[in-house]
């Protein structure tokens, strides 16, 4: 897919066409995807993985055929149901009600079939009080909400994903991702674009490492999380932004020889690790808590992890917490 970008700042449509007409207006090339080529099997769920700008988004719109490629060409079998641009298919102006008989029409939906399914999808976008409300002053969790309401309302052959879902809160996401559950065990064939590791090993059997426009590996789902996660690419993406936040709860000594240190680690992206010194005589145990509604970034995983660590009150003195992620390493005096 190439992609022209103007060189050249035009500031009105007139200047434009002059430029134009006397050929003054220049554009550099640019390849978002390149020789990239795979195949996605009926039935099967498939990630696209890769840094921001990679192409992602590009190859999913292609697929939906909204872009037409510059070269090569995309087969597809089936009714495809995009879920690829937040509030696409949706006019501003009009109501949410409005708008599911306007997207239903759009994915080829009878009157009839949506005033049928139209209190499912209230009920599954959780926007029932806004129903009267136009689209535009919806926020951008709700339009997600109700775009995903609507794409899956039938079960389409194919449904694609894009990070729109990621705008969602957490227990909105977990939902939808039931659903696209229940659509994979029926046989349709998702297409899904994510930051988060583990959602992408937990939905998806197979996927695509797309780095700078060129595929680096197409398979297992696994496998493929593995490679862009110890890539370069990955990890230049994560320093610039990456930190660890922790917080110490208590500390208390339940027997004059052990102390006893609470708290908890929270990293964006992989896990902390919590490591004494080596002259520590002590123990950490780690505790996930499931109690703890995770606070879910958009770049990934689930992580917020209580620890309890344990150290002979000797050791007091000279205890250090040094807690690790895949970019940092922060040491702390308790
Ligand atoms: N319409 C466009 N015109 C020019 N460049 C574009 C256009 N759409 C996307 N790009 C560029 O193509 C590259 C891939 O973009 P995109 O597919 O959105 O990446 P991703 O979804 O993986 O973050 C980016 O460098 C982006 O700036
Ligand atoms: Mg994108």
């Amino acid at each position: 897919m190439k992609f022209s970008l103007a060189s050249e700042r035009v500031d009105s449509l007139k200047e434009y066409f002059l430029k134009k007409v006397s050929h003054r207006i220049h554009s550099d090339d640019f390849w978002a995807l390149k020789d990239i080529s795979f195949k996605i099997s009926k039935g099967d769920s498939f990630a696209l993985i890769g840094s921001n700008g990679s192409g992602k988004s590009t190859l999913l719109k292609i697929i939906a055929g909204v872009l037409e490629p510059t070269i090569g060409k995309v087969s597809v079998r089936g009714a495809i149901a995009p879920l690829i641009e937040l509030g696409a298919g949706f006019d501003p102006d009009l109501t949410g009600r409005e708008n599911i008989f306007l997207n239903g029409a759009i994915l080829g939906h009878s009157k009839k079939f949506m005033l049928e399914k139209y209190d499912e999808i209230m009920d599954f976008a959780e926007i029932k009080d806004f129903e009267d409300v136009p689209v535009k002053n919806y926020s951008s969790g709700m339009m997600a909400r109700l775009g995903f309401s609507i794409a899956t309302i039938s079960k389409p052959d194919i449904l694609l994903v894009d990070e729109i879902l990621a705008v969602g809160d957490f227990a909105f996401q977990r939902k939808c991702q039931d659903r696209m559950q229940k659509l994979m065990e029926g046989g349709t064939t998702v297409v899904f674009v994510s930051h988060s590791f583990s959602d992408v090993e937990r939905i998806c059997k197979h996927a695509a490492w797309i780095n700078k426009g060129n595929l680096e590996f197409v398979g297992d789902s696994k496998e493929a999380c593995n490679r862009y996660e110890h890539s370069e690419d990955y990890l230049k993406s994560l320093s610039a932004s990456d930190d660890i936040q922790y917080n110490i709860d208590s500390i208390w000594s339940p027997n004059g020889r052990e102390t006893i240190i609470q708290g908890w680690a929270y990293s964006k992206y992989g896990n902390v690790n919590i490591l004494l010194p080596s002259n520590v005589q002590g123990k950490v145990d780690r505790v996930e808590r499931e109690d703890v509604v995770a606070i879910k970034h958009l770049n990934g995983s689930l992580l917020d992890c209580g620890f309890k660590i344990i150290v002979n009150n000797k050791d007091l003195d000279n205890l250090k917490l040094i807690l690790k992620n895949k970019v940092h390493t922060l040491t702390i005096r308790v």
